[in-house]
């Protein structure tokens, strides 16, 4: 089966539950054998994009959609310059290296290139990762300190990253879906999506 193939929507789909257990098995399917998170949150975010908006009824009646899809990660994952002697490209003096997490793999327009989280977080994203749990917006306007990406955004829901190692919990970072509708995600879209971050935790090596 080609591999885009994955992001389509059997007709006998109807329910957001069965939506997502759907996009958490094609999702386990794509990522079977990498181990590396580049590759598969690359994967991850254009599948759950893709099929959302294969599965226009997720969000109700009228003109919705899903409008952006992705990752917002710690920067300690992310590589290090290797073959440059430039100083200002040393991570430790990068004023934005510790304090933020970066713009990760996603599917959509440009979106800003990192979000504080220290000693300040900022927007949805710095929220739901200083907190380490899901945040469903349901109108952005009213969320305090949103952080609008893209002025046509209504609606999102955040849904942090945390890896569990040695008894100890850590925030990777967050996944982030906006809609262009109000209200556009619900408690159904958390548990699918919480179960689908849990499926990528477990299936890279961090
Ligand atoms: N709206 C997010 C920022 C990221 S973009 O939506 C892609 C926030 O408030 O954190």
């Amino acid at each position: 089966m080609p591999h885009a193939d994955t992001s389509l929507v059997p007709d006998s789909i109807e329910t957001k539950s069965e939506f997502w257990t759907h996009v958490h098995d094609q999702l386990e399917i794509l990522m079977g054998g990498q181990r590396h998170w580049v590759s598969n949150l690359s994967n991850a975010a254009s599948l759950i994009y893709s099929s959302l908006q294969a599965f226009p009824s997720n969000f109700g009646d009228g003109e919705r959609s899903v409008n952006w899809c992705g990752f917002y990660l710690i920067s300690s994952l992310f590589p290090q310059p290797r073959f440059t002697d430039d100083a200002s490209m040393d991570p430790k003096s990068q004023t934005h290296a510790s304090a933020n997490i970066l713009l990760g793999p996603f599917s959509g327009k440009p979106a800003c290139q990192w979000i504080e989280v220290s000693p300040r977080p900022r927007g949805v994203c710095g929220d739901a990762f200083v907190k380490r749990s899901t945040i469903l917006v349901p109108d952005v306007l009213t969320y305090p300190g949103h952080i609008a990406c893209d002025g046509d955004t209504k609606s999102e829901i955040v849904c942090p990253l945390i890896l569990r190692k040695g008894g100890e919990d850590i925030v990777l970072g967050v996944l982030d879906l906006d809609c262009l509708a109000i209200g556009g995600f619900d408690v159904d879209d958390q548990v699918g999506l919480e179960r689908i971050v849990a499926l990528i935790i477990r299936s890279c090596d961090w």
